[in-house]
């Protein structure tokens, strides 16, 4: 069941977008080489309790961490561990804050110092997708007209697209309906309509889609061992059009 939601509780997501938006702005100068990313996840922790938020991830499914941090061929749901971050690495932190009871969910992929121009480009095609797929979440449109516009953007550049994990509605728990995928038929799926609230997060990788489970049973990486980038943002589906709840202002 697809559920609608009030603008009221549209904007009690939005605050807590906004302060998940907040927190990957603090990422983008903390993440440097040598940091691990279980100081990330400390870090985003004491951040969102100071602030009155917690992370809805932990707990969720047995999960155990606030972050996914997932490293360089990994495609989400890498586990925060005790490793160094290296010079030319890219780490995508994703996470579901939950502000008073109003959730957000919002993943970004960062650089580790200075990075390979194959991973600026893959994290820049990414990103790009990931707005060419929000600009088709309006009232009328189709589920599928997102997963197209991702898709055909970015085998155009070269890339694929990850199947085995999709976007979501998002409201009083971190999945509901409707899956989002990331590839499919413009003018196919299930209609838009005003009030949904979903996310939509291309997993894009530099070689085949194809992705495999680690045995921790969570973390899937790329079976041909390329590069995979991420970016996610929550976005409302209004009349005036896509209103993303996790923008980061300067982005
Ligand atoms: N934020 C993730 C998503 O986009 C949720 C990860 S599953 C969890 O769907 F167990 F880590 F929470
Ligand atoms: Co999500």
């Amino acid at each position: 069941m697809i559920k609608r939601k009030s603008q009221r509780e549209i904007e009690k997501m939005h605050e807590a977008g906004k302060l998940l938006a907040s927190v990957h702005k603090q990422l983008r100068t903390f993440i440097k080489p040598g940091i691990t990313t279980m100081e990330i996840e400390n870090f985003v922790e004491k951040y969102l309790t100071e602030r009155g938020a917690t992370g809805e991830q932990k707990g969720y499914q047995g999960y155990e961490f606030t972050t996914c941090a997932s490293i360089n061929d990994e495609i989400c749901h890498g586990f925060p561990r005790k490793e160094k971050l290296n010079e030319g690495d890219i780490v995508t932190i994703d996470m579901v804050v939950n502000l008073n009871g109003f959730l957000a969910d919002s993943a970004w992929t960062h650089a580790v110092g200075e990075i390979s121009e194959e991973a600026q480009k893959l994290m820049d095609v990414t990103k790009t997708s990931l707005y060419k797929g929000i600009e088709q979440a309006v009232p009328g449109n189709r589920i599928g007209d997102i997963g197209h516009a991702i898709q055909s953007y970015a085998e155009g550049e070269g890339y694929s697209v990850v199947r085995d994990f999709t976007g979501h509605g998002i409201g009083d728990s971190i999945h509901e309906d409707p899956y989002i995928p990331h590839f499919g038929a413009a003018g196919k799926g299930a209609r838009l309509k005003e009030g949904m609230v979903i996310t939509i997060e291309p997993m894009i990788n530099v070689g085949k889609w194809a992705s495999q489970m680690d045995e921790n049973n969570w973390t899937a990486r790329t079976v041909d061992g390329s590069l995979s980038a991420q970016y996610e943002h929550t976005v409302a589906i209004t009349k005036e059009g896509p209103f993303i709840l996790t923008e980061q202002e300067d982005e």
